[in-house]
């Protein structure tokens, strides 16, 4: 299972991808987790130290991995660097581990206008290809609201891309745009989940909303997933209750994806 995630700032992406890569560990799974927000926050919500999760360098600032692989600092553009640098080895070397949950954290790349392209995007590109592509583990991608980096090929790779809505206009309308590029770069199955959802009402609202994007389900508003963010703990220990809503969710997403439910 390669599941991509989006939706909103702030809807609750690295909540649920928390839950779901410490779920498929759970259920015997090798997992991978990759922070591909550049506003990188998982490692927390997977229940990692604070002190170890400040600790953490970014792949994309890592300058000195950056030029050897591509031959070109990172930064600079103008310069001839190789498209296709060596990956493979990234996940063992740079990845942390927390609860047996291995998370990569890639960092904040320019996005050069004009389909430019510097050396540190063409190494994380390469990564992700390679996380989602050629490895056999479960991949849970925590990203942004702009997944138009995913690149073609790579987007094809992902099973399914969750996106995370919570009641209100705006995530809604943050999804309706995702939606477009995830058709735009081929993305093959995309779901919504609703999130700090309150009562059966908000619930069917946000159906309503978007009735062309099937909806695995809901998690409710939790004091205590609130409660385990002002305390830097993850969410997985502090509610059984959300724990087993984002189960019931990981459960509906693996029947979709066997029925071959298409964009
Ligand atoms: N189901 C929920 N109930 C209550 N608070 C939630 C819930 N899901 C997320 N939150 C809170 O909302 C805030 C944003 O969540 P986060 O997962 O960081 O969002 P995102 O990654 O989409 O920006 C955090 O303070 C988080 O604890
Ligand atoms: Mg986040």
């Amino acid at each position: 299972m390669k599941i991509a995630i989006s939706g909103k700032g702030g809807v609750g992406k690295t909540t649920i991808a928390a839950a779901l890569a410490r779920l498929y560990v759970d259920k015997g799974y090798k997992v991978l987790a990759v922070d591909a927000d550049p506003d990188a926050n998982l490692a927390s919500a997977l229940g990692l130290p604070e002190a170890m999760a400040g600790e953490i360098t970014p792949l994309s600032v890592m300058k000195e991995l950056v030029e050897e692989r591509t031959g070109a600092k990172p930064g600079v553009f103008g310069n001839f660097f190789k498209l296709n640098p060596r990956v493979d080895d990234i996940p063992d070397r740079f990845s942390v581990e927390s609860h047996s949950v291995k998370l990569i954290v890639m960092g904040a790349v320019e996005r050069g206008g004009g389909g430019c392209i510097c050396p540190e995007s063409a190494l994380l590109r390469n990564l992700m290809r390679h996380l989602l592509v050629e490895r056999g583990e479960v991949v849970v991608m925590d990203m942004e609201a702009g997944i138009e980096h995913l690149g073609r090929g790579t987007a094809e790779a992902v099973n399914a891309l969750i996106v995370v809505v919570e009641p209100g206009q705006r995530s809604i309308q943050t999804a309706r745009f995702i939606k477009k590029l995830a058709e735009d770069i081929g993305i093959k199955r995309i779901f919504l989940v609703g999130n700090k959802v309150r009562n059966e009402a908000e619930a069917n609202y946000l159906k309503k909303s978007l009735p062309d994007i099937p909806y695995l389900g809901s998690v409710n508003e939790s004091a205590k997933v609130r409660r385990a963010d002002l305390d830097g703990k993850s969410p997985y220990e502090a509610d059984e209750n959300f724990v087993r809503q984002v189960d019931e969710i990981r459960m509906e997403l693996e029947k979709a994806a066997e029925s071959g439910y298409r964009v």
